[in-house]
């Protein structure tokens, strides 16, 4: 599907939603902290504030909500996630606006029952805000061996780059033992499963040769015409630089293999040994 990106002022608002989330993330949060310290003598005063807190929290929330609505228009997401993630976040909005009514109109049990249920609702939102952002496996990438296999999780930190000895890479397929570790380092978390900015995916060989919704990324052979190499080899502050400005970026010894390596062809299953890479380009591989 090829999306027209929305106007600049609408992208500028919406940028705001990732900042913003986090006041009536907090707000909430610390409310139904401070209601359930309430019931104890020590701090029955705690919660005095709630009004207050309310009066400021649920209009943010509504904000909030707004501005990620627009971001979405933006594209690129995964789309389950995405509606999954927006439904609950306009439902947080809604849950919260009706905890401030219930409040101010001064029914005790319901205002409590709908503050619980808009941290649930929050929670929930909030968590898949950051799978859409940073990837689902985010959180527990690096999490100690033990707790993975606890929640049955994949050992391997799949982020971590090739869990192969230096001395098994060279025998590897290609793709998948040198280019694609690249990619996955810098270029995946906007350009794959979840995210797939400019409708490019470079999480597999297949989804790299398809392109995104520019054409073909990577011309086999010809260097020059490929933008693979060719926006990552742009000045960092030219606007089709890639990755985009702030985000880690390719070393010159990656920029010299992924240029060797189109050169050579952009060959998926050959083994490197096979290839024969001249020495500067084995000496920046050894040097990762
Ligand atoms: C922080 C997010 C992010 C990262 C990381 C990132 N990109 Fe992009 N990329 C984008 C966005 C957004 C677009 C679409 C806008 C554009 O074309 O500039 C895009 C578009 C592209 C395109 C053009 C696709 C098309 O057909 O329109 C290429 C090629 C590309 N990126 C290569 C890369 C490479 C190679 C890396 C890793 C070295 C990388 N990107 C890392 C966000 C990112």
């Amino acid at each position: 599907m090829h999306l027209h990106p929305p106007p600049d002022s609408i992208l500028f608002l919406g940028h705001f939603h990732p900042l913003l989330v986090h006041l009536p993330i907090g707000m909430i949060t610390a409310l139904a902290a401070m209601e359930i310290a309430a019931r104890f003598a020590r701090f029955k005063n705690a919660a005095a504030s709630a009004g207050l807190i309310l009066a400021l929290a649920a209009p943010l929330a509504v904000l909030t909500a707004a501005c990620g609505w627009l971001l979405s228009l933006a594209g690129g997401y995964d789309e389950d996630l995405l509606a999954w993630h927006k439904w609950l976040g306009t439902g947080t909005a809604l849950a919260a606006v009706m905890t401030g009514l219930l409040f101010w109109r001064g029914n005790v049990a319901a205002y409590r029952t709908s503050l619980f249920g808009t941290v649930i609702l929050v929670t929930a939102a909030g968590h898949l805000g950051g799978s859409l952002t940073h990837g689902s496996n985010y959180l527990t990438e690096y999490a100690p061996a033990p707790l993975k296999k606890l929640f049955g999780l994949p050992s391997a930190a799949p982020g971590a780059g090739p869990v192969v000895a230096p001395a098994d890479w060279r025998r590897q397929p290609v793709f998948a033992g040198v280019i694609g570790p690249i990619f996955k380092n810098k270029c995946t978390a906007c350009h794959g499963p979840e995210k797939s900015k400019g409708g490019l995916r470079l999480d597999s060989y297949a989804a790299m040769m398809k392109g995104g919704e520019d054409g073909l990324v990577v011309s086999p052979g010809n260097d020059a015409q490929s933008p693979l190499l060719q926006r990552p080899l742009l000045p960092v502050d030219a606007d089709d630089h890639m990755p985009p400005v702030g985000k880690p970026q390719l070393t010159a010894g990656e920029l010299a293999v992924l240029k060797w390596w189109i050169a050579a062809g952009a060959p998926e299953t050959n083994s490197l040994a096979s290839l024969q890479p001249p020495p500067e380009i084995l000496a920046a591989l050894a040097a990762r």
